[in-house]
């Protein structure tokens, strides 16, 4: 009883002292303050507001060159990214001004010379402003109940680019950055929308006319219009969409933003280092947004965001992408007889989303081209295969894309003699691209850099710069944190569909699904017909219910539980590339982890490399080299989780029929035991194969994906010389060395002379040419890490000298 009485007065006590935290020290962090009070903006280094937990702070935040807003923060984030900004895209000067809570109860931010440039709007007597430690700044009539009262005003009902847990977005509230707005539409369905003074466009949920929102698992009947992130990481909708972050549960702080590349995402934070991971975005493709890029340009990404005229057009304006592109020809205004004036460009893996001048299912190539011809105001037309051949003309180009994934190609008009080969067409985006002093656009993204904004003494010229470059910065920053989220993050996560659904990836996971051991038993005859070893396991060969042929691969060494095990798989199972081998499912039952690939027909690499009685001819070797190539490159840049293979091996390579290269156990670097603890980036150094491993892999550092990198390398040159690298000798019988390899390769790039290096058994049936580049390739590959390239330079390296396909996009 005495105990309990110690116990109550310890509870009482410290619920006595926990409401007046600042008042035992005068310097302690405020989270209410009365009217009168005021911070000028030359102390920004101490926040205004601090919330009773210390979860948020609110203050002048750094944006730009002597350029502040006045914003909400988690404190622990290291670069104070702002979740509300009361003066978006109008920053005030570093000297002078001043946030105040005026005595007739407005909060208002006054700019140097005195304009206010933000106030509350609000009035009364006796009021306050609190931050609360949701996140929430509040103004309530009395002080003692900030959290009960109704607030007279709260930054909650005014969202910037931002949500927070518990945070609601309304039929009245609307996220923003730039030119793109998430909010819900007149259907009730939440869409992400691009709309600029002359387009407007919805891109998600998926736009195609044919699929009503009912297909992405939504619905218009809901008129509440409400949508709120809750503590667990959950976001739901009103219309039904649910979406869970990738490390579902309490404890985690979190923010859904709509960046300003125009996709919406949920960060975490990792409260040790303050950094943003990323744990759900709405695309899977940063190109998917609409209007990055401007009419007649292309959207790429690879490696980083970028765009680019189409094929016989120029930059409107250098600085600014969204002026879009404008044609080097005269357009075609006499239209008939239309084939003796004009011909197609063909850009493959690209689409312009929109503008459809109508469309026309199951015609041929040729029947499609003629409808193009026979429209005067048909710029372009798409076609595809699927249903027996689908043409789309196209009026206008906008929201064009090209990746490597989209199987479609664009056929552009041009006028006959228009010689589309002449270099002069593209624009990289890396020249021009930064800034336009000219342009205003409101950057709500919050990311400094987005702003490049100048004082020149007291004047007050404030310039923006444009987001593009920015926006290629926060993607990389984007793919650069997800990486190391897919790698080391290792928190329970729990499983679900509805996510996947949600996430847009409704044609990837179409066929992706969970098997119970007994299917797949029974699929595989109790497996009986092996297809093979390696570390991770046995593969099988099965046959479905429907008669589809799979490989099913029972893992050994899985350290994961089995919701751990869902969700790594719904993140290996979305992904989605030719040269990729598709998983189909996987059955995770106790101690069975099995995985359900498809079936590839022609064995690994290795067996036809390294294999005395046949030959791979070079033609098969340069295209597997630049299959692996793209697909390594997808891995690394292309999906939403940046994934490392860690173990890239000729035995990992599979070949098609056709000796198209898919490559198999991606993916699985994570699934297997780790001796590090949870924090280290390093994986369990079983991974990987002697031989074709990086010398860090025996350093203490974190991995990256240049490890694969440099396995790539050394398969290259194995496709090169047609052994293997780790079985090269010296005359004398001695080991060779990865430093004295790379010495001959030296020599080998210098004098230019390929010749004793390639395969004898090709009897110099190779290109010089192509052996020369791979051999330059490979040694760039086993350099020290900072100096390999990236696996998407080497893809784009090797389709430069594709001699079937000299030019792919400059084909007519
Ligand atoms: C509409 O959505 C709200 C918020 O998600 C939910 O509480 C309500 O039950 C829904 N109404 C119907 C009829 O489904
Ligand atoms: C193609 O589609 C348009 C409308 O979308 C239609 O008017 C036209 O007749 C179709 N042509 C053919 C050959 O199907
Ligand atoms: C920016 O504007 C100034 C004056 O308004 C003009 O002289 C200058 O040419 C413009 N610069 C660009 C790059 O458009
Ligand atoms: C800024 O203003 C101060 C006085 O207010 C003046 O002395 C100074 O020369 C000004 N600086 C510039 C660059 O205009
Ligand atoms: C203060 O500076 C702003 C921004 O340059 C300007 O728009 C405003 O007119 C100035 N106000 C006064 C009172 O000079
Ligand atoms: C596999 O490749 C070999 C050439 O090495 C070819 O002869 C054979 O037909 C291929 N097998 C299949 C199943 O395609």
């Amino acid at each position: 009883m005495a105990r309990y009485g110690v116990c109550l007065l310890a509870f009482i006590l410290l619920f006595a002292v926990a409401p007046c935290p600042s008042s035992s020290s005068a310097s302690a962090q405020q989270h209410t303050l009365g009217a009168g009070s005021s911070q000028s903006v030359e102390d920004h280094d101490r926040p205004f507001l601090t919330s009773p937990q210390g979860t948020f702070s609110c203050g002048f935040q750094d944006a730009g060159e002597n350029a502040f807003s006045f914003s909400i923060w988690y404190t622990d984030a290291a670069e104070k990214t702002a979740i509300w900004t009361a003066n978006p895209g109008a920053p005030v000067n570093g000297r002078g001004s001043r946030i105040t809570f005026r005595r007739d109860g407005s909060l208002a931010l006054d700019d140097f010379n005195g304009t206010t440039v933000w106030d509350s709007q609000t009035s009364g007597k006796g009021l306050s402003v609190s931050l609360l430690d949701s996140g929430n700044l509040v103004i309530v009539s009395d002080p003692l109940s900030s959290g009960g009262s109704p607030a007279v005003w709260q930054s909650f009902d005014w969202p910037t680019d931002t949500l927070v847990p518990s945070q609601q977005l309304t039929k009245h509230t609307k996220l923003v950055s730039g030119y793109f707005g998430l909010y819900y539409d007149n259907d009730n369905v939440l869409r992400l929308h691009y709309d600029d003074p002359e387009i407007s466009s919805i891109y998600w949920p998926d736009p195609n006319p044919n699929i009503s929102p009912f297909q992405d698992g939504r619905t218009i009947y809901n008129s509440s219009r409400t949508g709120v992130l809750d503590d667990d990481g959950v976001f739901l909708s009103s219309d039904k969409l649910r979406v869970d972050a990738a490390d579902l549960g309490p404890g985690v702080k979190r923010r859904l933003t709509i960046d300003p590349d125009g996709n919406v995402r949920i960060y975490s934070l990792d409260a040790s280092t303050g950094a943003w991971t990323v744990t759900w975005a709405a695309m899977a493709q940063p190109c998917s947004a609409h209007g990055l890029c401007g009419q007649n340009a292309i959207c790429e990404y690879q490696p980083s965001l970028r765009c680019s005229c189409a094929p016989g057009y120029e930059m409107v304006n250098h600085r600014d992408w969204r002026k879009g592109c404008t044609p080097l020809f005269t357009a075609v205004t006499n239209c008939s007889p239309a084939e003796q004036r004009v011909k197609f460009v063909e850009v493959p893996h690209s689409d312009f989303y929109g503008n459809d001048l109508g469309y026309n299912q199951s015609v041929t190539f040729e029947y499609c081209k003629k409808i193009c011809l026979d429209m005067c105001s048909c710029a372009a037309f798409s076609y595809r295969l699927d249903g027996g051949g689908t043409c789309y003309p196209k009026g206008v180009l906008l929201n064009g894309y090209t990746s490597s994934a989209f199987d479609g190609v664009i056929y552009l008009k041009v006028p006959f003699d228009f010689d589309a080969s002449a270099p002069a067409v593209t624009a990289r985006s890396t020249e021009g691209l930064a800034c336009d002093p000219n342009v205003s656009v409101t950057v709500q993204g919050s990311q400094a850099a987005l702003f490049g904004s100048s004082r020149t003494g007291n004047g007050t010229k404030w310039t923006y710069l444009f987001a593009f470059a920015g926006v290629l910065g926060v993607l990389d920053l984007v793919f650069i944190v997800t990486g190391c989220w897919f790698l080391s993050s290792s928190r329970q996560s729990m499983p679900s569909s509805l996510a996947l659904k949600a996430a847009g990836y409704r044609m990837v996971m179409g066929q992706f699904r969970r098997f119970t051991y007994r299917e797949l038993k029974h699929a595989t005859g109790n497996f009986k017909e092996e297809l093979g070893r390696g570390g991770s396991g046995v593969v099988y060969r099965g046959v479905l219910d429907g008669g589809k042929v799979v490989a099913v691969k029972k893992l050994t060494n899985v350290a994961r539980g089995d919701e751990e095990f869902w969700a790594e798989m719904t993140v290996i199972g979305r992904i989605n590339h030719i040269n990729l081998v598709r998983i189909w499912g996987f059955c995770s039952q106790g101690k069975h982890k099995l995985l359900v690939y498809e079936y590839v027909d022609n064995e690994s690499l290795d067996r036809h490399l390294f294999n005395t009685d046949r030959t791979l001819p070079w033609r098969e070797r340069f295209r597997i080299a630049l299959g692996t190539a793209r697909g390594l490159a997808y891995l690394h840049h292309e999906c939403l989780e940046w994934v490392i293979h860690c173990d890239v091996k000729p035995e990992n390579i599979l070949l098609t029929r056709e000796f198209d290269a898919k490559i198999a156990d991606f993916g699985l670097a994570k699934l297997s035991k780790r001796d590090g603890g949870r924090d280290s980036l390093e994986l369990s150094h079983m991974r990987g194969t002697t031989g074709y491993m990086a010398p860090e892999w025996a350093l203490n550092v974190p991995i990256n994906a240049k490890v694969d990198v440099y396995s790539y390398g050394i398969v290259l040159l194995e496709m090169v010389m047609g052994r293997r690298v780790s079985d090269q000798t010296t005359a004398d019988g001695e080991r060779l060395e990865m430093p004295q390899i790379a010495q001959v390769l030296r020599q080998v790039v210098a004098t230019g002379n390929v010749v004793p290096l390639v395969d004898g058994r090709l009897q110099g049936q190779f290109n010089p040419r192509q052996a020369l580049e791979m051999v330059r390739i490979s040694l760039s590959c086993v350099e020290e890490r900072s100096k390999r390239p990236t696996m998407d330079d080497i893809a784009k390296v090797l389709t430069a000298c594709d001699d079937e396909d000299e030019h792919p996009a400059y084909r007519s």
